[in-house]
């Protein structure tokens, strides 16, 4: 057992305990590093682990607490194990089903993938529309289609900068979303019938595209906490011709896993080697509880393998449809594709979000947003520890808005999803994240909307029907 992780233990063994109680403060990074004679950095990493396992929670300014339900949470599920021979993906129609379910706003929305809007500054987005575009210079409205607009760059490769990877600004590609980002980076890699290696379970829109570029998928499984399972990858990528390979190192959807650093050299390291591209897909990047940005794997990319896509659509602007690919070696492939495709993001939608990065709000809204949904995670893990049947399992991500349950194995989450929508409320089930339609007794929530009384009942109602069965 590695220091860190030892150090770890003893503070997890005294929350056990409750010598640490629910609620109270644990010793700030300096005085445990000197009461315990370990460095600064053991201690954060222990910190670290102890956050993603959702012992304790790190709160802006005032140091390290212990979680309020650190110990009366049900277990985490288990590493998720699939089938793991190539497979054709055919998922498509059922998301395109749970997805249609949710556009009625009557229903309690733990399906949507999408933040509730009232969490955004839409009333200021738009002021920051009005005035960047008044202030435009006519003769951009059309130059900025190519490269997309100048001053949303200038921020985007600032925000790279500040969190230590100076990006060559060539690189950057400014696209429609996350979602064209990866599209594009996954075409300009693949050809109809190559394998790409994703993870299991995965975010549904990736399986869509597959499917609907005749790819076959690997799948990888991936474990709740600590992200993908790198024994299995390396040895698929040594058994396989794999071309690409898909994953979330940060916040994965829906499990919220997170790789850490080493597991991150590790997989660069297996990547370069099989000269294997990485579509790293960061769409919940600023969506971190801790007290530091994660570093995704981009920032170890010397090679330009990794095509890094993030997106402001989770953030801050939903609906506005700009997200951005840092593509390595692929970026002229992939910005050439961009033209023959869409041509450009629209333009005032650029604008909007570089005048308001340029105010300087970006960052305190940022840090309310991370807040509200720290809390919001709380009040459905209480929920779901007061309602749901024993023996469901429920992941504590160190982010974002997600929770990924694993309830007993006679729940069918499709029958689930039928009855709840029935009743009014939504859920992801299982099998829409699953290239093979598995994750049957499995389901993702979302904690995205502002807890009411109508998401507390929402859940009693949800206890119900998993009592069924
Ligand atoms: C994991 C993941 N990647 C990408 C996207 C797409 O992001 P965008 O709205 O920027 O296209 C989403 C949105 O649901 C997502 O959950």
């Amino acid at each position: 057992m590695k220091r860190y992780e030892q150090f770890a233990e003893e503070i997890a063994a005294l929350i056990r305990k409750r010598v640490l109680a629910p609620g109270e403060r644990i010793p700030s990074v300096r005085q445990a590093s000197r009461r315990y004679g370990i460095s600064p950095s053991t201690v954060f990493q222990a910190y670290y682990r102890l956050e993603r396992q959702g012992l304790i929670i790190a709160r802006a300014r005032s140091g390290y607490f212990v979680r309020e339900q650190a110990l009366r949470l049900p277990g985490e599920p288990s590493v998720a194990a699939q089938r793991l021979d190539p497979a054709e993906v055919a998922v498509s129609e059922l998301a395109f089903s749970v997805l249609d379910s949710l556009r009625d706003t009557e229903t309690v929305p733990f399906g949507s993938a999408f933040p509730g809007p009232e969490l955004f500054p839409l009333a200021r987005l738009a002021g920051s529309m009005t005035r960047g575009l008044r202030e435009l210079p006519a003769t951009a409205i059309v130059a900025d289609m190519t490269e997309g607009h100048a001053d949303l760059r200038r921020q985007i490769l600032l925000r790279y900068g500040l969190n230590g990877l100076s990006l060559a600004p060539e690189e950057l590609v400014i696209t429609n979303g996350a979602m064209e980002a990866l599209s594009l980076g996954l075409q300009c890699v693949t050809r109809p019938g190559d394998l790409v290696a994703i993870e299991a379970p995965a975010f549904y829109a990736s399986l869509q595209l597959l499917e609907r570029f005749g790819l076959r998928a690997i799948e990888i499984p991936v474990h709740p906490r600590d992200g993908i399972d790198l024994e299995v990858l390396e040895d698929r990528l040594a058994r396989y011709p794999i071309r690409a390979c898909w994953l979330m190192s940060h916040l994965q959807n829906p499990l919220g896993a997170s790789l850490d650093d080493a597991a991150k050299r590790r997989l660069y390291a297996l990547l370069k080697r099989h000269q294997v591209p990485l579509l790293e897909d960061d769409a919940y990047a600023e969506l971190y509880f801790g007290t530091r940005p994660p570093r995704p794997v981009k920032w170890l990319d010397d090679a330009g393998l990794v095509m890094h896509c993030g997106s402001f659509s989770k953030c801050l602007a939903p609906g506005y449809r700009v997200g951005w690919m840092a593509a390595g070696r692929f970026a002229s492939a992939v910005s050439r594709l961009r033209l023959m495709t869409t041509i450009a993001p629209s333009i005032p939608a650029q604008v909007a979000i570089a005048d308001y990065l340029r105010r300087g709000s970006y960052d305190r809204h940022l840090r309310q947003l991370r807040h509200t949904l720290q809390s919001q995670q709380s009040a459905m893990l209480a929920a779901a520890d007061r309602y749901f049947p024993t023996g469901t399992r429920i992941t504590r991500p160190g982010g974002g808005y997600f929770l990924w349950c694993e309830f007993p194995e006679r729940v069918d989450s499709l029958e689930l999803f039928r009855q709840a929508l029935k009743e009014g409320v939504s859920l992801a089930p299982g099998p829409i994240f699953s290239a093979t339609q598995g994750f049957r007794h499995c389901a993702r929530l979302s904690y995205g909307h502002p807890w009411t009384a109508r998401s507390e009942r929402a859940m009693e109602t949800l206890g119900r029907l998993l009592a069924s069965f």
